[in-house]
């Protein structure tokens, strides 16, 4: 496995190479989720490269990026062990050097939920993904379902702008008791941690109306709402049942459906979706 945290290194290393290449962007931290996703693209590709970059762009100015779990050495090991043949460790001061002022925005889809939210985080996610995809050239790239409206926002990026890549979703890793993977759940204490099964318990809640027949948008949010409101420890930030594709709320469901939440449990900010 190649290491480098240099642009023209991670160039060359991908001009030798043959085959087809799949990209699979990180910040690190890396669990079972950043895994799944790594074995997919052995799987289907003839070369794997990740990139470990927490991308400041993307934190708003009181968000968590100073505390953002950072565990390098663990996480080389274990791409190392999954097959990956390229990993690039990029410094924030190369991504973005002094005069730095190029900034890729996608319109209507990364303006609710996480958007609304978090102000300014898909400008950055877009950038530094636009960014990666320069930077790799990569024939596919391997994105998790945990992150539904990135991975909205970042299919019509590549649509709009020509990317001659194909974005590949893999379905969200789950704790046994049903919380998804998620760097951030480190962040959580003993009490929190057993309360943060409630996003799980909340879409699960919902999606058993779904399958009971009942399509009426409002009541699917109203069922999650309602589990979210019995744990103390949650914070609810949204709860939205929306079009997969241009994530508008819906009033009645005919094809699919995205059902998707923000809670903050504690100072920890989680999300969670499934789609029906
Ligand atoms: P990060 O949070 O490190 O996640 C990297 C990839 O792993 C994302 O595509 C995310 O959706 C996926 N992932 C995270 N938890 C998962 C889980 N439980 N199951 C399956 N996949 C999971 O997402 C980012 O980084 C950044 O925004 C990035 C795309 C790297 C741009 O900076």
């Amino acid at each position: 496995m190649r290491i480098t945290d240099s642009l023209s290194d991670l160039r060359q290393i991908r001009k030798s190479m043959e085959g087809t290449f799949g990209l699979v962007p990180t910040m690190g931290a890396l669990h079972a989720g950043h895994v799944s996703l790594v074995k997919r693209a052995r799987n289907e590709c003839s070369h794997v490269g990740v990139s470990i970059f927490v991308n400041p762009a993307q934190f708003g100015p009181t968000e968590d990026f100073a505390r953002y779990p950072r565990s390098l050495d663990a996480d080389l090991k274990l791409l190392e062990k999954s097959g990956v043949d390229v990993v690039w460790t990029p410094t924030a001061k190369s991504v973005y050097p002094a005069g730095y002022q190029t900034w890729i925005t996608v319109g209507e889809v990364s303006e609710p939920l996480e958007g609304k939210c978090r102000p300014g985080h898909f400008r950055g996610v877009t950038t530094v993904v636009a960014k990666l995809f320069n930077c790799f050239r990569p024939d596919k790239a391997y994105f998790g379902q945990k992150d539904a409206q990135q991975v909205a926002v970042l299919k019509r990026m590549v649509l709009d702008l020509d990317y001659p890549v194909e974005l590949v979703v893999c379905p969200t890793v789950r704790e046994p008791d049903g919380l998804a993977l998620s760097s951030r759940n480190a962040y959580l204490s003993p009490s929190e941690r057993k309360a943060a099964v409630v996003l799980y318990k909340a879409l699960s809640a919902a999606k058993e109306k779904y399958d009971d027949g009942e399509r009426d948008a409002e009541v699917l949010r109203a069922a999650m709402r309602s589990v979210i409101g019995s744990e103390p420890l949650a914070d609810l930030s949204y709860v939205s049942a929306a079009d997969p594709i241009t994530l508008r709320e819906l009033d009645s469901i005919k094809n699919g459906i995205l059902l998707s939440l923000a809670v903050r449990i504690g100072k920890t900010r989680l999300i969670d979706n499934i789609l029906l």
